[in-house]
């Protein structure tokens, strides 16, 4: 069978996280001014704390790097344990040297969220849009919080969340979905899809099913990421578990 994606297993979520921080670093190095665009969950918390170390220990500089994240919560500032502001200032902003002006995120306290989104997807194209994406996967098949549906919006757009997402996000919300927003603000397909390189990181046997319809399923708005199959340079990085049920191994 030929794969498009690009996939690499990992024999356990460390080297996963070794890998893609590896594969980050050194295209931060070829091209300083790289346009980075980052995702939050718990999956990548490891490659952040590894380029927080590769920054520490070996120099790696963000300093002239631009970044802009994939999604948040409407309707919570950057204050809010359970924003993804706050999540990317204490796991990676906190820790390298991204100057404040080039972190770009949508603003889930906008007015007016609409115009707040026409203003995301115009400062990524005058960035001259994204050079690597990192994306995870939600266990629904969302990238972004591009949720399943019968259609699929291709810019950044506000998107009301899924039960079970909420259930997902609920641990930085006292572990109550309740308390979860019902809205968020997210790039769209093509926002992500436009980018001239993507990975996406997934880990754990949870994601086990929705990565193997991603990689051998067919192209559906019930699954986003199976988008992915259709991009000339898109790699998925998994650890074992994550990978039990491709016909790869
Ligand atoms: C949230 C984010 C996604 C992320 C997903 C998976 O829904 N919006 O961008 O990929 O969580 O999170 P986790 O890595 O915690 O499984």
């Amino acid at each position: 069978m030929v794969f498009l994606l690009q996939i690499r297993i990992f024999d356990n979520e460390q080297q996963v996280a070794s890998a893609l921080a590896d594969h980050i670093a050194s295209a931060v190095r070829q091209q300083p001014g790289i346009v980075l665009g980052l995702p939050t969950g718990r999956t990548p918390i490891a490659t952040y704390a590894e380029l927080r170390r590769l920054h520490a220990e070996q120099g790696l500089s963000f300093a002239r790097a631009v970044t802009f994240n994939l999604d948040e919560f409407v309707g919570i500032d950057a204050s809010h344990p359970g924003s993804f502001r706050y999540y990317m200032e204490q796991h990676f902003f906190g820790g390298v040297d991204v100057p404040p002006e080039r972190i770009h995120f949508l603003n889930g306290m906008a007015k007016d969220l609409d115009t707040e989104c026409i203003r995301y997807e115009r400062d990524i194209a005058e960035a001259g849009g994204m050079d690597l994406q990192v994306l995870g996967i939600g266990g629904n098949g969302h990238i972004g919080f591009n949720e399943p549906a019968d259609e699929l919006i291709a810019s950044t757009h506000r998107v009301t969340l899924h039960a079970g997402t909420r259930r997902d996000n609920a641990a930085s919300f006292g572990g109550d979905p309740e308390r979860v927003p019902r809205e968020a603000l997210s790039m769209g397909m093509a926002t992500i899809l436009k980018a001239r390189m993507l990975i996406l990181v997934a880990t754990g046997a949870g994601k086990a099913r929705c990565v193997e319809r991603m990689i051998h399923g067919p192209l559906t708005t019930r699954l986003p990421a199976s988008f992915l199959q259709m991009h000339r340079s898109a790699a998925v990085y998994l650890d074992r578990p994550a990978a039990s049920l491709l016909a790869v191994e």
